[in-house]
């Protein structure tokens, strides 16, 4: 039995003021294993973050199925949680309440909050800035504060909306192997969505490829690196050879979209 199974999905957004309804995405069939990180890449606007929401429950499919463990989907739970771009951390609270946050909308206990964020904080590396706020943080800091918080909650299934895409080359593909690190160790269900070839590749058991809008799926790739992965596979020929096919798939779709002349769709390709 799969973990996760989305049956095909549509979603379209109505505009309530003029009657309008845009398509975002079509079709939308697949099926990810309990422990598998798969990773998602697709041009600007193909449907991403709807995706995730539509699997957060923040958002109702206009029409399919989508189950967690055999069970549908209906409403927003702790079993599956979202990390995004801009951390969402709260300015005035340190880092460990920061983590705690999920804890108590959870409604789990005090004391066992402060004990399970503590654990998380270490688990990322921040014991010694635990007690610090936002602001003192560099951005991969807040970031593995996100993370931190999401992991605490325990949730059967980590969302991750491009959480890397504020951050610089170098630090980011520190970021993806420490979350490989992290993983590891966790073995939680990732569905990671990002706009960096080389990421998707680094990270993924396996790396969904999405049309350009109206969203589809255009293929899956499994990705046979042996774990626990070196950022050092990124320059072997195995690695060249992924990277080549995801980005004739997606440079297919933005071309075959129009949206090319816009100059505003290029994929994303870490040196
Ligand atoms: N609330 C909304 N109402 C109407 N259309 C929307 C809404 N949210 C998103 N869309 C449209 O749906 C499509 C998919 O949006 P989505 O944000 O899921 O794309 P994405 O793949 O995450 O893009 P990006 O890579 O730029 O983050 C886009 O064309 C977008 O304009
Ligand atoms: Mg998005």
């Amino acid at each position: 039995m799969s973990q996760l199974a989305l049956d095909r999905l549509h979603l379209a957004y109505e505009n309530q003021a003029t009657g309008a309804s845009f398509l975002a995405l079509s079709e939308v069939s697949f099926k990810v294993e309990r422990g598998e990180f798969v990773t998602i890449v697709g041009p600007s606007g193909c449907g991403k973050s709807t995706l995730l929401m539509l699997i957060a429950a923040l958002l109702k499919p206009t029409s399919g199925a989508l189950s967690l463990n055999d069970r549908p989907i209906s409403q927003p739970g702790s079993d599956r949680a979202l990390v995004f771009q801009d951390f969402a951390l709260l300015p005035w609270r340190t880092v460990l309440a920061n983590v705690e946050l999920g804890l108590e909308l959870k409604g789990v206990p005090k004391d066992k909050r402060r004990e399970a964020a503590r654990r998380y904080v270490q688990m990322v590396g921040l014991r010694a800035f635990e007690n610090s706020f936002p602001h003192q943080l560099s951005g991969g800091m807040r970031q593995r504060v996100g993370i931190a918080r999401a992991l605490s909650v325990e949730p059967e299934v980590l969302l991750m909306d491009e959480p890397f895409g504020a951050l610089d080359a170098q630090i980011r593909q520190v970021m993806a192997s420490e979350l490989l690190r992290i993983w590891e160790r966790d073995r939680k269900t990732i569905l990671f969505v990002t706009h960096d070839i080389d990421e998707a590749v680094y990270l993924a058991d396996r790396i969904i490829v999405m049309s350009a809008s109206p969203g589809r799926i255009v293929k899956e790739i499994k990705v046979d690196f042996p774990r626990p992965r070196e950022l050092a596979i990124r320059n072997t020929p195995e690695f060249t050879l992924y990277r080549k096919q995801i980005w004739d798939l997606l440079e297919e779709q933005i071309r075959n979209s129009g949206s090319w002349e816009q100059g505003d769709v290029e994929p994303a390709v870490a040196s």
